[in-house]
């Protein structure tokens, strides 16, 4: 078989693909903090909700060093008809095939396990990695931006002047700060405001409301523990309801130092139009920099359609880095 699973305790096949991965990036996407192996090991133990995805090394003809990586997610909590891949082959090996068997062992995946929905991205400005997914039957579906926000160029009298208004436009609530472990009360309150992320743009991705419940979010902190996250995490808290608005999340791994991962935040529908997540986040820059005062950037994602939370980002210092296209293919 040319596919070798990546088991998380193998450091040199879990290396091997990291290597890999780097190399891609460093020619497809310089702009990409590299991957690092041991982080990348834990990833593959713990994944985002105790439910990792599968790698595999890519070694055709009995090459003896890989010359893809194949990721390939099957979600099991809903979703159940997706394989959500990725496939990367080495800058020295291409337009050989290698890419378009990758594909392929994808569509068998699919097929051996009854799905019929394949996502693959790529960037929005790679022409020829579209011309490769579009000839291979995906199709143009949605897009999403990174964005960075270099603490140091952050224009902190503008920021000052944002949280007064945001603090007027929400003082009907009050706000709480998590570390973990978060009391199994407040993770109940946190259900329905991180399910209010599925309000958020999925572009033409078939796709169905992802399923949060307490066991789920217990899940996804006992992965952020193996992986060794540091997470914190503000709440609103509507005075009068007692009821949860809206929270954000923001994560820093001591393996990546000098960098953040902003998380979701969300703002349930009940509680919109108060200004509930320009607030949070600003009072999160706050926290952060008391917490982990060697943060220099925090990077995030958003649906590039997602024009509320990109005006709350933009607002706040963070700047376009590049856009991804997602590629979808329907299998019959
Ligand atoms: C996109 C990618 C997977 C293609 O892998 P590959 O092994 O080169 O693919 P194949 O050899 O099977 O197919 C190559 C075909 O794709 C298209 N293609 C790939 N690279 C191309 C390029 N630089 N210019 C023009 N066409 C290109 C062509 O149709 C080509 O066929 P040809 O060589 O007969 O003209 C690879 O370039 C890659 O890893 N890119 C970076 C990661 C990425 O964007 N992955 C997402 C894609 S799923």
């Amino acid at each position: 078989m040319p596919y070798v699973r990546v088991k998380p305790d193998d450091l040199a096949a879990v290396t091997a693909a990291v290597d890999l991965l780097n190399t891609a990036r460093s020619v497809d996407d310089p702009d990409a903090f590299d991957d690092v192996a041991e982080l990348s090991a834990r990833w593959l133990e713990f994944g985002w909700d105790l439910q990792p995805h599968e790698r595999y090394l890519y070694l055709p003809d009995g090459a003896e060093t890989p010359v893809g990586v194949l990721d390939v997610q099957l979600p099991t909590r809903d979703n159940r008809h997706l394989v959500w891949a990725e496939i990367t082959v080495h800058p020295d090996h291409r337009r050989r095939g290698h890419g378009t068997a990758m594909v392929e062992e994808t569509v068998r995946r699919a097929r051996e396990s009854g799905r019929t929905t394949i996502w693959l991205g790529t960037a929005e400005d790679d022409e020829p990695a579209r011309a490769f997914l579009e000839q291979r039957g995906f199709h143009y579906a949605s897009h999403d931006a990174r964005r960075r926000q270099r603490l140091a160029d952050v224009d902190s009298a503008e920021l000052d002047r944002l949280l007064q208004q945001a603090r007027l436009a929400a003082a009907d609530y009050e706000l709480e700060r998590y570390v973990p472990p978060v009391p199994e009360a407040i993770l109940a309150d946190l259900v329905d405001v991180t399910a209010a992320i599925n309000d958020a743009p999925m572009g033409e991705l078939t796709y169905e409301d992802e399923v949060f419940d307490l066991p789920r979010l217990r899940d996804i902190e006992a992965a952020r523990d193996g992986r060794g996250d540091r997470v914190y995490r503000i709440a609103a808290r509507h005075r009068a309801t007692g009821r949860l608005g809206g929270h954000t999340l923001m994560v820093v791994n001591p393996l990546r130092p000098g960098r953040a991962s902003q998380g979701d935040t969300a703002v349930h529908r009940d509680h919109r139009g108060h200004r509930l997540g320009l607030l949070l986040k600003i009072e999160m820059m706050r926290w952060l920099a008391e917490a982990e005062p060697e943060v220099e950037v925090v990077e995030t994602w958003n649906n590039a359609d997602n024009s509320y939370m990109i005006n709350v980002n933009e607002s706040i210092g963070y700047r376009l880095s590049r856009v991804f296209a997602m590629y979808e293919r329907n299998l019959a």
